[in-house]
């Protein structure tokens, strides 16, 4: 695992788009396929990879994405959607196809039907075997939608969201009430499946989470500890998501 820090957000981002440029260029045949994290965190990597399309050096109209998430109950097209919500802060920005884009179906008539959806979604993500995982990590340790006590080979499932996490999310609704109760996530096995992984975190408030994670023991009782099992893990952070470290 590589740990780099940065002295601030702007800078962190700046090291993690050039983690992830370098990831996707040890592809060798075919088109890229990049895994896409939705949240705060990634906005300042997502704006320095439209940078580098700006410059020539990146180019994403033939990439391939798989995002980590969504949300059970709202469509693709519900505006809180984190499909609707990549289309707008990543897709538009950085010039990934619409039609590219892949995500989680976490609509559905039954529960049976949206199990039946990420196992489809799990067996595309495998057949088309991402270069490089984009990451952000919740202040409770989790990756992904993977809530502490997830399980260290987990594939993509139906899992309930924590109260912390709920409580996180609703500066997106109306109010806590409004978020959905679960979500269809990539499990950590899945996650771990992505040739190379580049987690990113900032602010002071994601500095437990990180110390736990990079320096506690592996636990499903801090999801993010996986990437310890990674062979090709970048932790990208600022220093006050640093300040935890030992
Ligand atoms: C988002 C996701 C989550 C977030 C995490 C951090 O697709 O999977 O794990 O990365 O909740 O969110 P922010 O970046 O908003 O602090």
């Amino acid at each position: 695992m590589e740990v780099l820090i940065a002295a601030n957000a702007e800078e962190a981002a700046k090291l993690a788009a050039t983690a992830v440029l370098d990831g996707l260029a040890m592809r060798t045949s075919g088109n890229n396929v990049l895994g896409v994290a939705t949240g705060s965190t990634p906005l300042g990597l997502y704006a320095e990879l439209a940078k580098a399309v700006a410059n020539g050096k990146a180019d994403f109209t033939n990439t391939l994405a798989f995002a980590l998430d969504e949300y059970v109950g709202l469509e693709g097209t519900h505006e809180q959607s984190y499909r609707q919500t990549l289309v707008h802060e990543l897709c538009k920005i950085i010039g990934l196809r619409e039609e590219n884009l892949n995500t989680p179906d976490g609509f559905g008539d039954s529960e049976a039907q949206i199990r039946t959806q990420s196992a489809h979604y799990d067996a595309a993500i495998t057949a088309a075997g991402v270069d490089v995982q984009i990451l952000g990590i919740g202040a409770n340790g989790h990756i992904g939608f993977n809530e502490p006590g997830s399980s260290l080979r987990s594939r993509t499932r139906i899992k309930r969201l924590s109260a912390k996490t709920r409580q996180d999310n609703a500066r997106f609704f109306d109010g806590i009430d409004s978020v959905p109760t679960h979500s269809v996530t990539q499990g950590l096995g899945t996650i771990l499946d992505a040739r190379r992984l580049v987690l990113v975190a900032t602010g002071a408030h994601k500095a437990e989470a990180i110390a736990t994670a990079l320096e506690g023991p592996l636990s499903s009782a801090c999801p993010a500890s996986v990437v310890q099992l990674h062979p090709d893990a970048v932790v990208v952070l600022d220093e006050a998501a640093a300040a935890g470290l030992k």
